[in-house]
């Protein structure tokens, strides 16, 4: 597994990060500061890894007063994000895993930029993908299948972003036993089946997913204390779609930093492993188990 810095301070506060996190999509049209963009660049030059891929990720971050009003017209994003200058543009490579470590490491960037005190909002999908791909270059075998305004959230939020965060339920969250289970998917797992372990879960559950889907299930082994990590597979993925981001699979991804970063701000030992032994369940597909030492 490859060893990666995070910040100490930033790593013993994540339940805060995670808790304060919330789609923002009206900015205050200020900029945010230099400092704010150095420690923004410097955290994603180091955090690029996950459990996924030893391979970094690659990430941009513009600002948008550098390109003509013309090409800014066409980002596509107006409408639903305001006041934003700058934006994190997450670009995918494609391989195995590409979209889990895709969702892992720009979490891990969005919880950072919380921690900093800025907003952020993921978008999958309403942006201009053709646009922002020449604004940055992309290669051949890249894809971008998020980006995220980041900025100073605006005081008073637009009724439209309100309205927006309304319609996608963005409050709500499934409840714990609709989304854990113990030893088998006919067992709703409950809050208090462990002092040390609930709260990983917990922070898994809070995570944001596209459309509020919260596609990921659980499957916590009591014998082992293991946690097998699921997601549902996407219903609406068709063949005409293929380079339409799997959404379900960045969910995923998000959740697996969640969990990640609370067991090690907890000193919690363990190891990310592939168990070949799992099966798929209905529509459930296995992708990694979470296994302590
Ligand atoms: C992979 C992904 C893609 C998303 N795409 C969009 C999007 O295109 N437009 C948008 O307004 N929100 C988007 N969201 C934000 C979700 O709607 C939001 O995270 C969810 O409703 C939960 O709300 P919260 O982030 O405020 O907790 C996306 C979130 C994720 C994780």
């Amino acid at each position: 597994m490859v060893q990666v810095f995070i910040p100490e301070d930033f790593l013993n506060t994540i339940e805060s990060s995670i808790k304060r996190r919330m789609s923002c999509r009206s900015f205050s049209n200020t900029k945010i500061t230099s400092e704010a963009q150095y420690q923004l660049l410097n955290f994603f030059k180091i955090n690029k890894y996950s459990p996924f891929s030893k391979l970094g990720s690659r990430f941009e971050l513009i600002e948008l007063e550098k390109f003509s009003e013309l090409i800014r017209g066409k980002l596509g994003t107006y409408g639903f994000i305001q006041g934003a200058h700058t934006f994190l543009i997450g670009i995918m490579t494609q391989m195995d895993f590409d979209h889990e470590h895709l969702g892992y490491t720009f979490e891990n960037l969005i919880l950072y930029s919380t921690y900093l005190g800025l907003g952020s909002c993921w978008l999958g999908g309403t942006f201009h993908r053709a646009s922002f791909a020449l604004i940055i270059h992309l290669l051949e075998d890249e894809t971008i299948p998020a980006i995220a305004p980041i900025g100073i959230p605006a005081q008073d939020p637009s009724l439209r972003s309100k309205i927006i965060r309304w319609a996608a339920q963005g409050a709500k969250r499934k409840s714990f036993s609709e989304l854990f289970f113990k030893d088998s998917w006919k067992k709703p797992l409950q809050p208090d089946f462990s002092e040390i372990f609930f709260k990983p879960l917990e922070m898994v559950r809070l995570a944001p997913s596209a459309s509020n889907r919260q596609p990921w299930r659980i499957l916590y082994s009591s014998e082992t204390e293991n946690f097998h990590f699921f997601v549902e597979s996407s219903k609406k993925r068709t063949h005409k779609l293929a380079r339409w981001p799997d959404f379900p699979r960045i969910d995923l991804g998000i959740a697996v930093c969640h969990f990640d970063l609370t067991v090690q701000s907890l000193r919690l030992k363990g190891s990310w492993r592939f168990l070949n032994e799992l099966p798929n369940y209905e529509n459930l597909n296995y992708l990694i188990s979470w296994v302590p030492e």
